[in-house]
């Protein structure tokens, strides 16, 4: 009998922040790297959200909360559902939690049972199937394409549903790819669910990339375009990424109450509350000036499209104009087989990414992390300079490939 437990062995270590520890490392010996493989905003917290938490920590709000969340967040989420995205939720049916992470992971631990499934389209953020399998269940990938800028189609992800399905786990726009759907799209995809054969899916939507969009593409959730999903779907949401705030730890999701007090109990045998200081800090995030949003979106569309310009003149590759997130996802297709400067055959997307990292010192994360090659993710987060100097190292990779 050995020590660690069996579920431990269905899982990996999360890909991306392994490229990003071993990109840090590199940097600490003192080469010249260029990370990009971090999923997490270059810009600092706005001072009015810093403010928040400094007032909570003078007014001695650094005590144990309610294990879901303070009512003073779970009324300004309330609110937020209700002035962005049309949904009228009730504050016993919010969750707060340690990240949108935990959120998913309280979710997925609640109703998963051995044998099922969860539909996942891919490319997919990396968590998402791991968390699954920990939990004794199949992750089952709905395929995309990158003719059709990686997004589901509703023929795709009917064939992906079947009886053992318990949940569509939806992300847009998307972590990979920044794919993000139209109004019709996703009404397209909800039509789906709507069918009678498939009744018994739930519907668990990560919207944490809501507020990143360009293009003047208008944000829709499931629950909203199709509010017959409306008992059956966890909206979940959180602060790290357009609020700039991934290491304070925030996350929420709004659904049916049943499910709200089974993940509160999971929590409450496990983090309990997220931290204090955090939930205000958050109150005054949700409920304060919105503006800094549309100023740093103005930044990310530049970079976007810098990037997938550089990159589409770099050989081999092939990059689609994502509408949303800060990442792109480019094929490199075209690049293996080839052999690398230093003579390492790219016979796939994982040895393309760590080729690049020794080479030229530049942190990507490959296409397998994320369930769809060969591919690899950049995160376009970083500063205009570095990502120029970083797709120029790329470019110069690529034509060096023989
Ligand atoms: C699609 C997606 N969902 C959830 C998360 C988790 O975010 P949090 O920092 O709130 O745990 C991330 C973070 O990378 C993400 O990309």
């Amino acid at each position: 009998m050995g020590f660690y437990a069996d579920s431990l062995n269905r899982i990996s270590p999360s890909a991306t922040i392994a490229v990003s520890t071993k990109a840090r490392e590199l940097k600490a010996q003192g080469r010249d790297i260029i990370g990009l493989a971090a999923g997490e905003p270059d810009f600092d917290t706005p001072q009015n959200i810093k403010d928040a938490a400094k007032r909570a920590l003078d007014e001695n709000k650094t005590r144990y909360t309610d294990v879901d969340g303070i009512p003073e967040l779970k009324a300004a989420i309330v609110a937020k559902f209700r002035r962005e995205n049309g949904l009228t939720y009730k504050p016993s049916q919010v969750s707060v939690g340690t990240g949108g992470k935990q959120v998913l992971y309280n979710a997925l631990m609640c109703t998963i049972n051995p044998g099922d499934e969860v539909v996942i389209p891919a490319p997919c953020w990396v968590s998402y199937a791991d968390i699954v399998m920990l939990g004794g269940g199949k992750p089952v990938f709905a395929p995309t394409t990158i003719e059709n800028g990686y997004k589901l189609t509703p023929a795709a992800l009917d064939a992906a549903i079947n009886a053992k399905t318990k949940w569509f786990l939806f992300n847009a726009p998307s972590n990979p790819s920044g794919a993000a759907y139209t109004e019709a799209e996703l009404k397209a995809l909800t039509d789906v669910l709507m069918q009678p054969k498939n009744a018994h899916v739930w519907v668990l939507t990560d919207d944490m990339y809501e507020h990143l969009l360009y293009d003047g593409l208008k944000f829709f959730t499931p629950a909203q375009v199709e509010p017959r999903l409306y008992d059956r779907t966890l909206t979940m949401n959180g602060l790290s990424k357009a609020y700039c705030m991934t290491g304070w730890r925030l996350g929420y999701g709004a659904g049916p109450e049943p499910l709200i007090k089974a993940m509160c109990k999971l929590q409450s045998q496990s983090t309990s509350n997220p931290s204090s200081i955090t939930q205000w800090a958050a109150v005054e995030a949700l409920n304060g000036p919105q503006d800094f949003i549309p100023k740093h979106n103005k930044i990310f569309k530049e970079r976007r499209d810098l990037v997938v310009s550089m990159l589409n003149q770099a050989r081999g590759l092939k990059c689609p104009t994502p509408e949303g997130a800060f990442y792109v996802y480019p094929s490199c297709a075209g690049a293996i087989g080839k052999v690398s400067k230093s003579g390492v055959t790219i016979a796939n997307d994982e040895l393309f990414a760590t080729t690049l990292l020794e080479e030229e010192g530049v942190a990507v994360v490959h296409g397998a992390a994320f369930a769809m090659s060969p591919a690899f993710r950049i995160s376009y987060a970083t500063s205009t300079k570095d990502l120029e100097d970083a797709c120029t190292r790329i470019q110069r990779f690529c034509g060096n490939l023989r």
